[in-house]
């Protein structure tokens, strides 16, 4: 099949590549930069060098690629910056699936995330509705996914994929990365925001896990399907796990509000309502299995 891969640049999308070449696609693959372009050419695609946010560009850009399918697995993290990543969700999918739509372009592929949930008790399934009345910042971020959700499915076969939060190589928690700078207290700022000890139940899943869902889903019915591991856990759980893999230092209990308890000199910080991580039974029907089911041993085996 012929493919148009926006964001073949990135964390997950580097992954994915080789997979679809693998299968047999043929690939054409964006970038912002020439250099990065020339590392999707490396990879087996047509490496082709685009910004999201010029709609003529990316229109031209699918138009000669002429795909089958388009794959979104654009996102604008790299520098942690939460406005410039809804900025690229709203206009960037708009833009991107007016020029699949201008191509002929049936299938999207798209690439949105697992804890945009409403809160609840048990791990989200994808009947819930998102939160979108949540208060700011979290409500605008919400909105976002919910725009580039709504957009892809203009098309007529729209399948998103809600990944848990993303680990492996090249993501923020791989050995190297800013989540290890912050544990070690050289960095801090919003990669400290996830790395508070506390009962917030969250969902991770490999980039490998989550390239092979892509995979997958050029194949599978329109509508969002959660790509997760098999283990939603509370940070209390998962964090010292994650520290002893990167080698750094466990953060200690924040301070609880509540009075402490006797035996254990407090109770862990209040946990974010909406924190509950979501289930993969879904992805699970469709035949998509986890090669690493629990960050557990996950975290420790995040090498290349
Ligand atoms: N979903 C999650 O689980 C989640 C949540 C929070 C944080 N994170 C972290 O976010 C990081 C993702 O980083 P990343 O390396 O994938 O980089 P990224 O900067 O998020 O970029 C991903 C892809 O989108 C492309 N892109 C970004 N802005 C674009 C634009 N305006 N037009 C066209 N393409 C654009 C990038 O192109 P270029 O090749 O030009 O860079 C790249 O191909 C990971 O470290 C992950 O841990 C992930």
């Amino acid at each position: 099949m012929k493919i148009f891969l926006a964001g073949a640049g990135g964390a997950l999308g580097r992954r994915l590549v080789p997979l679809l070449v693998g299968a047999g696609h043929e690939v054409v693959g964006t970038s912002r930069s020439e250099e990065g372009a020339a590392r999707v050419r490396a990879l087996g695609a047509r490496g082709v060098v685009v910004d999201a946010l010029d709609a003529d560009r990316l229109r031209d850009a699918v138009t000669a690629a002429a795909p089958e399918a388009v794959l979104h697995q654009l996102t604008d993290l790299s520098a942690a910056d939460g406005a410039a990543n809804s900025r690229l969700r709203r206009q960037g999918t708009r833009h991107l699936v007016d020029a699949a739509r201008a191509a002929g372009v049936r299938r999207i592929v798209a690439q949105s995330i697992s804890w945009a949930y409403v809160g609840g008790e048990a791990p989200a399934d994808e009947g819930e509705p998102l939160d979108l009345g949540a208060p700011m910042p979290r409500g605008s971020m919400v909105g976002a996914v919910a725009e580039l959700e709504r957009i892809s499915a203009e098309l007529p076969e729209a399948v998103v994929l809600r990944n848990g939060l993303l680990y492996g190589p090249g993501t923020w928690y791989a050995p190297g990365g800013p989540v290890a700078a912050a544990l070690r207290g050289e960095q801090g700022g919003p990669y400290l925001a996830g790395l508070t000890p506390d009962a917030g139940v969250s969902s991770f899943v490999h980039v490998d896990d989550a390239a092979a869902a892509v995979l997958a889903a050029l194949e599978w019915p329109a509508g969002p399907v959660n790509i997760v591991d098999d283990e939603p856990a509370p940070a209390t759980a998962w964090l010292p796990v994650l520290a002893a893999a990167l080698a750094a230092p466990a953060p200690a209990p924040a301070p609880s509000p509540s009075p402490p308890s006797a035996a254990e000199g407090g109770e862990p910080a209040e946990a974010a309502g909406w924190a509950r991580g979501a289930s993969n039974s879904l992805a699970r029907t469709r035949g998509w299995t986890p090669e690493r089911p629990s960050w557990r041993t996950g975290f420790a085996d995040q090498l290349d």
